[in-house]
């Protein structure tokens, strides 16, 4: 595991969105795992600037999505769906068929799973993953004590989860309470991985992610096992290391 320790919140933004456009370049079909939340916000707009200036071509690049709130349409502005199109996806030259994003609105849960794992691997699986981590330890939607062993599934929320994310809805009564997320081992597979994490609410989980026993109890932790895992926090994530 490398640990890249910057300074702040546009530091880890920048060298986040540098590493995603080298992998770009390195390799032009590559297939990106993306996540939403507010941690990649800012690297998503550096990525862009580095479309516009220095002309990264996404025209090859598939993405896989970690995530989707259960029961959010593709157009709800709360949609992880929206986020993207929002965020990245519009400001680049990347094909629609080439975007995944599990469907919220899927009326079969275990079908759309199936579906979303299969096109993953025909798309001969995730070159390199972004994660964020949440104050619980989550990864993904993986909450603690989630399986390590599972794969693309519908998970429920954690009280705490719901509680982080309401400040991005109008009420915490309208944040969904469940959601389809790739699986601790959907997210293992992937060639490499880069974990961002900044602020001080994230510092425990880090710590217990970095240096405490691997255990569904903080699900991050399996990622002390992964061959390629870079890990970019600010000083205040980092500062219980
Ligand atoms: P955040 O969420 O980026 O909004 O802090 C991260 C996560 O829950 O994985």
């Amino acid at each position: 595991m490398k640990i890249v320790k910057v300074a702040d919140y546009e530091e880890m933004s920048r060298v986040a969105a540098e590493l995603l456009a080298e992998q770009v370049k390195q390799k032009p079909d590559s297939v990106l795992g993306l996540a939403t939340g507010g941690t990649p916000v800012r690297m998503y707009q550096e990525l862009v600037e580095l479309h516009q200036k220095e002309g990264i071509d996404f025209s090859e690049v598939k993405t896989f999505n970690l995530d989707e709130y259960y029961g959010l349409d593709k157009n709800n502005e709360q949609s992880y769906a929206y986020y993207m199109w929002d965020n990245l996806f519009s400001h680049i030259n990347i094909k629609e068929e080439n975007t995944h994003i599990p469907n919220g609105k899927a009326k079969d849960i275990s079908t759309e799973c199936a579906s979303y794992e299969r096109a993953i691997r025909e798309a001969g699986g995730v070159d390199l993953q972004i994660l964020g981590i949440g104050a619980n330890g989550h990864i993904g939607f993986n909450e603690p004590d989630d399986n390590f062993e599972a794969v693309t599934h519908l998970v429920e929320l954690e009280e705490s989860t719901i509680e982080a994310n309401a400040r991005f809805f109008e009420s915490i009564e309208e944040v969904p309470t469940k959601a389809i997320s790739m699986g601790i081992k959907t997210i293992l597979n992937a060639e490499k991985i880069i974990l961002l994490a900044n602020g001080e609410s994230k510092a425990k989980a880090l710590q217990e992610m970095i240096s405490g026993k691997i255990t569904p109890e903080v699900p991050a932790s399996i990622l002390q096992l992964h061959k390629d895992l870079t890990i970019v926090i600010d000083q205040e994530a980092g500062s219980c290391l």
